[in-house]
């Protein structure tokens, strides 16, 4: 069977002005029910590999097969079709719309999916309640704590039952002990069947992935597991 995701020989270089090779002739298979996480230095290539991963950018050496297509053939359409069902993000800066409640914000995350206003409404608020947000619905963002805004960004990342979850930084505004509640948070999400890929500089963060990569200067390493 194929693998859920797969890089083969990717690179990805920046050129505007000088060449940047962020990152470089990489292999990487990810399979349904990893939970990954990836360390290494700023400005290593953590967040392009993520980004790739997430179709939100494109190689520009090698091939990247989703479930065995290979993504460089489809169209913008396409990509953004399964970028829609396929995969959900989350940040460090939440990026949550002020003036709008949390679960119109939720919903907002499904707006270009396939479900019906009322299904997304019905969605959102299951998704609310997987995080434990449901008593703060109808509360604006801004009057959210940091750990609380993080749930609701998980939340309008999940609604849409994606199969992957990438995250970049996604403690790196929280405190520790948000950052232990998240944590818990997404072990349930992944013993749920979610497939998890995190960016993290936080140890303890990476050190909760089953499959740890380093990036340093747009290499991916895999440490290898324990027997
Ligand atoms: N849009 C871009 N244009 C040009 N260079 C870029 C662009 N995005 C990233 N880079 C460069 O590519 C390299 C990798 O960047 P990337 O954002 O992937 O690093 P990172 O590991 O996520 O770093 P950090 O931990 O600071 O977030 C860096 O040298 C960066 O300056
Ligand atoms: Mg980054």
């Amino acid at each position: 069977m194929s693998a859920l995701l797969d890089l083969r020989g990717v690179t990805r270089v920046y050129d505007d002005g000088h060449e940047v090779m962020a990152l470089r002739e990489t292999d990487l298979t990810v399979q349904a029910g990893d939970h990954i996480t990836i360390t290494g230095p700023s400005g290593a290539g953590k967040s392009t590999l993520l980004n790739v991963l997430g179709l939100l950018d494109k190689p520009s050496r090698g091939q990247y097969l989703i479930q065995g297509v290979d993504s460089g053939a489809m169209t913008e359409a396409v990509r953004g079709a399964v970028r829609g069902q396929l995969f959900g993000f989350v940040f460090q800066a939440f990026h949550l719309l002020a003036g709008r409640t949390a679960v119109e914000n939720v919903g907002l995350g499904m707006l270009y999916g396939p479900h019906s206003p009322k299904e997304r409404g019905n969605r959102a608020a299951e998704a609310l309640d997987r995080v434990r947000m449901s008593h703060r619905a109808d509360a604006d963002p801004r009057t959210l704590s940091g750990g609380e805004k993080q749930r609701v960004a998980i939340a309008r990342a999940i609604a849409g039952e994606p199969a992957v979850l990438f995250c970049d930084e996604p403690t790196g505004n929280l405190d520790s002990v948000n950052t232990e509640n998240l944590l818990e948070l997404l072990h349930e999400l992944h013993r749920d069947g979610l497939t998890l890929v995190i960016v993290t500089h936080d140890r303890e963060v990476a050190a909760r992935g089953d499959r740890i990569l380093t990036v340093r200067d747009g290499s991916v390493t895999e440490a290898a597991g324990c027997p």
